[in-house]
């Protein structure tokens, strides 16, 4: 089929995929290979404007690898982000506006998030992005050494609090229902890379004094999201950003809720849990 023609995105993280169109999606048989190569090189691949439905958006992504399951929604392959309030995970999504990876409570976190701009903002509502393997290429050797046997407590709690700091009761059993899971800080993948495993559901480090833990958590993160080490995607309608959800933290962008805004994810699920 036709050549892959690549451009990157910024010189920390991304590459566009030039010239795909829905005929290109469905029918290229090299396509989805060149994604997972392009994803394991770049963390983000964008293909702009693509206008894919949510038909279309399943079929590629489901030759990515197996695809999560949305039963709340109107195909199940495909969660829709907005504040519409028939929304059933409106409460939810403010949270995605703190860095994180997707499926972060699920034993094996998710291998992919694809995600189609359906409605977009007209201000704000960009989403960025910040690669956890340079977080810790770029440690130094002591750095290194030091945190290589390091733990650490995530929560859904955690990342829950940044949008509702005074839960009430309900709130606090709900989200205590999802758990709580322990993760070493650095992730060694099978491919032999290494990964920092942080974010806001990042809530402590085990065995260490809470605010040290935090403030090191927190230290961890400003250097990782410099910036210059951020790659911010403003969305156009019909945009489609593929991202490997092992190398990367994400995040959205202010915009106005009133207004409205939606995006449509798929997810594939993954094969390899952190540690
Ligand atoms: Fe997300």
């Amino acid at each position: 089929m036709s050549s892959i023609v690549t451009e990157k995105l910024s010189e920390a993280v991304g590459v566009e995929v030039l010239d795909v169109d829905v005929d290109r999606l469905l029918n290229d048989d090299d396509l989805p290979g060149a994604t997972l190569e392009l994803l394991e090189e770049y963390g983000v691949v964008l293909f702009r404007e693509l206008c894919a439905d949510d038909d279309t958006q399943a079929a590629f992504s489901g030759k990515l690898g197996e695809l999560a399951q949305f039963p709340l929604y109107p195909n199940p392959n495909v969660m829709e982000i907005s504040f519409d309030p028939d929304n059933p995970n409106a409460e939810y999504f403010a949270s995605n506006d703190y860095w994180h990876l997707d499926g972060f409570m699920d034993e094996v976190p998710a291998k992919a998030s694809i995600l189609s701009a359906h409605v977009v903002s007209e201000e704000g509502g960009e989403t960025e992005f910040a690669s956890t393997y340079a977080a810790y290429d770029n440690l130094s050797a002591e750095q290194k050494e030091q945190y290589e046997d390091l733990r650490v407590i995530h929560s859904f709690e955690t990342i829950q609090r940044l949008t509702y700091p005074d839960p009430t009761p309900e709130q606090l059993a709900v989200w205590a229902r999802r758990g709580v899971r322990e993760h070493p800080l650095v992730w060694k993948h099978e491919s032999g890379r290494r990964s920092l495993v942080f974010g806001a559901m990042a809530s402590h480090i085990v065995g260490m004094d809470i605010d040290e833990g935090r403030a090191l958590l927190h230290d961890l993160q400003e250097r990782a999201t410099a910036p210059d080490r951020v790659l911010r995607h403003t969305w156009s309608v019909g945009d489609m950003v593929i991202w490997d959800n092992t190398g990367l933290l994400h995040r959205a962008c202010a915009f106005d809720r009133s207004k409205p805004r939606r995006m449509h994810r798929s997810t594939v699920v993954g094969h390899e849990s952190i540690k």
